[in-house]
């Protein structure tokens, strides 16, 4: 057991969530505490590069949007072992969010419940926090959202010089706004208003689905990606559930039950749209094995948050060295070649 597991976490869940998530926020602050710790979570290897629609990453592993929601920690962040991260989501005003308690823990399942709608100080303050970042060798991919054409269009604008590429929010279930842009029409509509900006890669994040009805939904999101050159897919984000200790009532599922859902999702997108599209595995990844699994359904690279929360930050480099330990051991040469399996068998211990 490590340092975090055993001190830490024990400390950090004695209090309510969000307090504990404010107080990591402090000592994510320490920029040169992290950057004097950066050796001690890296592992370079070439073996583990990955490439995401042209953007170079020094391995597989991002941080999953909604942990730096106002791109304050990008710097300490990039320290931890991740091979790319994604800060925000990004929404043009700021908003409160919803009330609170808004952020609940399943310790026995290793799950979280949040109904936070988008807490954000604004694009204004994000943009601020950005240009004052230092040069981090870690690649960046901004989430935005946004309630209208309009907000997504300015998000897209003022942050696209100011990372290596975007990621869609359009499937966050506590802001009822956006969803929206599930609808084929509108998503249709935002991606043909976006295409004319676009500098950088896209990517849109999807919302997971349980049925046949919401599946021919998401196959035709995947569609119009395909459609519109969208460079690739993040699968997935937070499962909808009712939940009586939050405010709301309900809120968005993540951590290990999401898992199995996510492999499902991730080699029937795969399958849908062969080789062509980038797809970004997020869902309950807390392992090596996990992230290696996801891997063989189809993903080119994998993204976790509830994971960070409940393994701490030795787990980057945990899952790396897996992933490297499972290469030397079936001669493989590169994450390229990890091959495809089928899904019975594909776990996470
Ligand atoms: C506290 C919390 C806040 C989140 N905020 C966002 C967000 O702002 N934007 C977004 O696209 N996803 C957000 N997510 C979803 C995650 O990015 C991810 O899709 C989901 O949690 C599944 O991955 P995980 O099981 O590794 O956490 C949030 C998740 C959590 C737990």
């Amino acid at each position: 057991m490590g340092i975090y597991t055993s001190l830490v976490r024990p400390v950090l869940f004695t209090l309510p969530p969000e307090r504990a998530q404010r107080l990591a926020e402090v000592a994510l602050r320490q920029g040169p505490f992290w950057r004097a710790l950066r050796p001690a979570f890296q592992l370079n290897d070439e073996r583990l590069h990955a490439d995401i629609g042209g953007i170079h990453l020094p391995n597989p592993i991002g941080l999953a949007a909604g942990y730096d929601k106002d791109c304050r920690l990008v710097d300490s962040l990039s320290c931890l072992g991740f091979g790319y991260i994604v800060a925000g989501t990004v929404v043009l005003h700021p908003r409160e969010g919803n009330p609170r308690p808004r952020l609940a823990r399943n310790p026995r399942e290793g799950s979280l419940v949040n109904s936070l709608g988008f807490p954000s100080h604004g694009l204004e303050t994000a943009c601020r926090s950005l240009k004052q970042r230092g040069n981090s060798r870690v690649p960046l991919v901004l989430s935005i959202s946004g309630l209208d054409l309009e907000e997504f269009r300015q998000c897209y604008q003022a942050l696209q010089p100011l990372a290596a590429g975007i990621e869609l929010n359009i499937s966050s279930p506590n802001t009822e706004g956006i969803r929206m842009f599930q609808e084929p029409q509108r998503l249709e509509e935002l991606l043909a208003a976006l295409s004319p900006l676009k500098e950088r890669p896209l990517f849109l994040k999807l919302p997971p689905y349980f049925d046949e009805a919401q599946r021919g939904r998401v196959m035709e999101m995947v569609d119009l990606c395909l459609h519109y050159s969208v460079e690739g897919v993040t699968a997935v984000n937070t499962w909808p559930v009712e939940d009586t200790r939050l405010a709301t009532g309900h809120g968005g599922l993540s951590g290990r039950p999401l898992f199995p859902h996510m492999l499902r999702i991730v080699q029937d997108v795969r399958r849908h749209a062969g080789e062509g599209l980038v797809i970004n595995a997020c869902g309950g990844i807390a392992s090596g094995e996990g992230a290696l699994n996801a891997l063989r359904a189809g993903a080119n690279t994998v993204q976790l948050l509830t994971g960070l929360i409940y393994q701490g930050p030795g787990l980057m480099r945990g899952i790396n060295r897996y992933l490297l330990r499972y290469m030397e051991r079936e001669g493989i040469p590169s994450l390229k070649e990890i091959s495809r399996e089928p899904l019975e068998g594909l776990e996470q211990p």
